[in-house]
């Protein structure tokens, strides 16, 4: 079967590789002529470990290719995915749909067959009915079915979410749409991952549901870790402890900065909108949305009162050891690093930073950020020590060299990486994050 993808960013380069691996016939369409020309030179646009070969061994095998051309890229294609960005709109939150319904127009268009219109995008719901609008008003005379099919992959475990999914949802109106959808999903349903049949709807507000729900658990946790801090409990314990409760589950409780990245933040707020344009609240959503805004500050603050106070902070030197909102990927986007840094900034203390793929992106979002070569030489001259993203790098700190290099060993472990009586044994005045 041949595949159209368009949009080649994280979704759609991961999804186009993974499909083209399924053994189908796959074409990555981007507008982006300088991303395309990188891809088509084996040059990966953002980093997820696993990715570069994937594409090579399929470029390799005939099964993947890169351009620029809508028209020629969706030729004979079956399904057409659009995988296109859907940013916050400025100014009011909503999900910016111009981009998918710019593809929708051009694709509409662009037909010179039968095809399965499928949204990959992260979209509100009735965002398929505007899109079959749009493709049944550019006049084509093909037989077309617009799908919603959410994705849930994770960065950093991209390759393996998408090939081992804990399910799979579909919104479809019509049986050309799941047909096509079937056959697309052909090489999962052989390994049994579910497959979940709903409305468009349905599936539309499936995504933003799920989003919504694992941010209001992270942000409890946080709650809870605030609350320990000041109770005197482990919030690793009230996590664990909840958690191997099987109707609560244990993951999403890691207490920390807040939650940041390409998704929740946007996709939290869309469906507020959402929430308020059909008359219909969800005050949690909006409670959770607030309280995650907060906190990236607040861990600021947490840093200046590892250093001694707004009295003294000021003039000092922290060290952040980590950028990105989580580890393994480069993606900077609502990165709570980026608050932090600005809180730090605002009290006068001076920033020097490291994060392993993280730089290049977090430059023009923290100029007042210094970045260095390596965790140490971060280190050197700190006087407070922040990790903020727990990449591997940051586990096993040579503890020695830290407090050698530091000019006072104050550390502030935003990820709970450390035990607290082991670094409090190798004389570091140590915080983390609702644990004594
Ligand atoms: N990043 C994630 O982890 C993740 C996970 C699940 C769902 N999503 C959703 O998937 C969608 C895509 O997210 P992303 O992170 O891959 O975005 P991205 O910004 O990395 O990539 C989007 C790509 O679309 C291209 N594009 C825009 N308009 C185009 C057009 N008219 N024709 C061709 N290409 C066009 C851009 O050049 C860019 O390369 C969003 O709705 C997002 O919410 C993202």
């Amino acid at each position: 079967m041949k595949i159209a993808m368009v949009g080649s960013g994280y979704v759609g380069l991961v999804s186009g590789a993974c499909f083209a691996d399924f053994g189908h016939d796959v074409v990555c369409i981007d507008k982006d002529q300088s991303k395309i020309d990188r891809l088509r030179e084996g040059v990966m646009p953002i980093y997820e470990p696993g990715l570069d070969a994937l594409v090579a061994s399929n470029v390799k095998a005939g099964r993947l290719s890169f351009t620029t051309d809508l028209a020629e890229g969706i030729k004979d294609a079956s399904a057409i995915f659009i995988a296109v960005g859907t940013p916050s709109r400025r100014g009011d939150g909503h999900a910016d749909l111009s981009y998918v319904y710019a593809v929708a127009r051009e694709v509409g268009e662009s037909l010179s067959n039968d095809a399965v219109v499928v949204t990959k995008s992260t979209v509100p719901v009735g965002t398929g009915d505007e899109v079959e609008r749009i493709l049944r008003e550019s006049g084509t005379t093909h037989r077309v079915a617009v799908v919603s099919n959410p994705e849930f992959l994770r960065e950093g475990a991209a390759i393996g979410d998408f090939k081992r999914p804990d399910r799979i949802v579909i919104g479809a109106e019509d049986d050309f749409g799941r047909e096509v959808m079937r056959e697309v999903y052909r090489p999962l349903f052989l390994n049994e991952s579910p497959i979940l049949f709903t409305s468009r709807r349905s599936s539309e507000l499936i995504k933003y549901a799920a989003n919504a729900f694992l941010a209001t658990k992270i942000t409890f946790i946080n709650e809870m870790a605030d609350l320990c801090e000041k109770v005197g409990g482990n919030v690793q314990d009230v996590a664990r402890g909840i958690g191997l409760d099987g109707r609560i589950g244990g993951k999403f409780l890691h207490a920390g900065p807040g939650y940041g990245g390409s998704c929740f933040p946007k996709d939290t707020l869309a469906l507020l909108k959402t929430a308020e344009d059909y008359e219909s609240p969800v005050r949690i959503v909006e409670a959770v949305v607030k309280v995650n805004d907060l906190r990236k500050r607040a861990m600021g603050r947490k840093v200046v009162e590892a250093l001694g106070g707004a009295e003294v902070a000021r003039g000092k030197r922290a060290a952040l050891l980590g950028l990105t909102f989580k580890p393994n990927t480069d993606d900077m986007r609502d990165s709570p690093a980026i608050a932090i840094a600005q809180t730090l900034a605002d009290a006068g203390v001076s920033v020097a930073a490291y994060d392993p793929e993280g730089m290049e992106l977090a430059k023009p979002l923290m100029p007042e950020v210094e970045m260095v070569a390596d965790p140490y030489a971060a280190i050197e001259g700190a006087d407070v020590i922040v990790i903020v993203t727990e990449w591997d790098a940051f586990r096993a700190l040579d503890l020695g060299r830290v407090k050698a290099l530091a000019k006072a060993p104050v550390l502030v472990d935003l990820r709970n990486v450390y035990k607290p009586e082991m670094m409090r044994e190798a004389g570091f005045a140590y915080t983390s994050v609702g644990r004594h």
